[in-house]
């Protein structure tokens, strides 16, 4: 949709005014109108590690979710300002394991006589507390593009992995990427007593997988599938990790967000692709890759915004940068010190990943 173009002007205005002291960051599920004044896009690893490149931005303007925030609050120094648009762009996968739920799971585990010998992964998608808890007890966070190197480190350092809070990524990692078997995994229901498992089932697991998902991801089918292949004869189906596993085994290529963008870059004229990801990134391709003559779909008819990612819209980013250029600080993302230190020592280990 054309954005407003007096918000445009003002957003520039702000933005200029602004110079060196703000550095805008935008995930590729953003509205159009967010990206077009984003500095870097990018998928949650690589806009990590942007982040922490900046240290000349007094602000960083993070347009994504709020676990992507605080991960860049964590990963900048103590003087950048790290703001988030919209303070209501959560994300409802993180929002499903909190550091009560976790740490009554820990308690299940010790119960079981196995937390020794669990090292917990978790992914990006989560808040800093989860991240603290995966530090304290000698664990490693990941992202989508990078959850295979992270269990091959974790599998080095124990005999099972807790993987937080996405089990189809835990699942699909291991099983697709990793050559477990599906019986190799249990899930762990937060809702249920000893998470509905038996101390025998966490004794026999090798991924004891949270029960969250991504509820975007979690809506493609097998029938989605299945439908557009016979839709459009030979047409590539690339998927997210985030999908269900029948979803991710049914799919030609499998990968992060980062990942669907390198490979309809490299993907030749005439090419067709169904794409299971959020809808604004897949509208982006699609319109980019026509005039080379590549044919981009989007893997269901339902429609598939993250509707977290997109409270982050134009006005909001016109309030946030003029705010900031009046002098005024608003939305700032601020993990507290004890969080940071442990949610640090996870995220370091990551980057520190081979
Ligand atoms: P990536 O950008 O790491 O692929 O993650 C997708 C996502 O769902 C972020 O919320
Ligand atoms: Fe969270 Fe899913 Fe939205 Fe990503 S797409 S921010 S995992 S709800």
């Amino acid at each position: 949709s054309p954005s407003d173009p007096d918000l445009v002007e003002r957003a520039r205005a702000a933005k200029e005014k602004l110079g060196d002291k703000v550095f805008v960051l935008g995930h590729h599920y953003q509205r159009d109108e967010v990206i077009q004044f984003a500095d870097v896009t990018g998928d949650s690893f690589k806009l990590a590690r942007d982040a922490a490149a900046r240290p000349e931005a007094e602000y960083i303007v993070f347009c994504g979710v709020h676990f992507m925030a605080e991960s860049a609050d964590i990963l900048t120094s103590d003087d950048q300002k790290v703001v988030l648009p919209d303070l209501a762009a959560g994300c409802s996968m993180a929002d499903m394991a909190t550091a009560e739920q976790v740490a009554e799971c820990w308690d299940v585990l010790t119960e079981a006589g196995i937390a020794e010998q669990v090292v917990p992964v978790s992914y990006m998608n989560s808040s800093a507390d989860i991240k603290a808890f995966t530090g304290r007890h000698g664990g490693t966070i990941c992202t989508s593009s990078n959850a295979e190197r992270a269990l091959e480190w974790a599998f080095e350092q124990g005999e099972k992995v807790l993987f937080l809070p996405d089990q189809h990524l835990g699942r699909n990692t291991a099983v697709r990427d990793m050559g477990m078997s599906l019986e190799d995994c249990v899930v762990y229901n937060p809702h249920r007593p000893n998470g509905g498992l038996t101390a025998e089932q966490l004794r026999d697991a090798k991924m004891i997988l949270w029960r969250g998902h991504c509820s975007v991801h979690g809506r493609f089918s097998l029938e989605s599938v299945d439908d557009v292949r016979a839709r459009i004869p030979g047409v590539n189906v690339l998927v997210h990790p985030e999908c269900r596993h029948e979803v991710v085994a049914a799919a030609d290529y499998v990968g992060s967000t980062e990942y669907i963008i390198k490979a309809l870059e490299a993907a030749p004229a005439g090419s067709k692709w169904a794409i299971g990801t959020e809808l604004n990134l897949v509208r982006r391709l699609a319109n980019r890759f026509a005039p080379e003559g590549k044919e981009i779909v989007f893997l269901d008819k339902t429609v598939c915004f993250c509707s977290t990612m997109n409270r982050i819209d134009l006005p909001h980013l016109v309030w946030t940068l003029e705010s900031l250029a009046d002098g005024k600080l608003v939305n700032r993302i601020e993990v507290d010190r004890e969080t940071e230190e442990f949610a640090k020592l996870a995220l370091e280990r990551m980057l520190a990943l081979p």
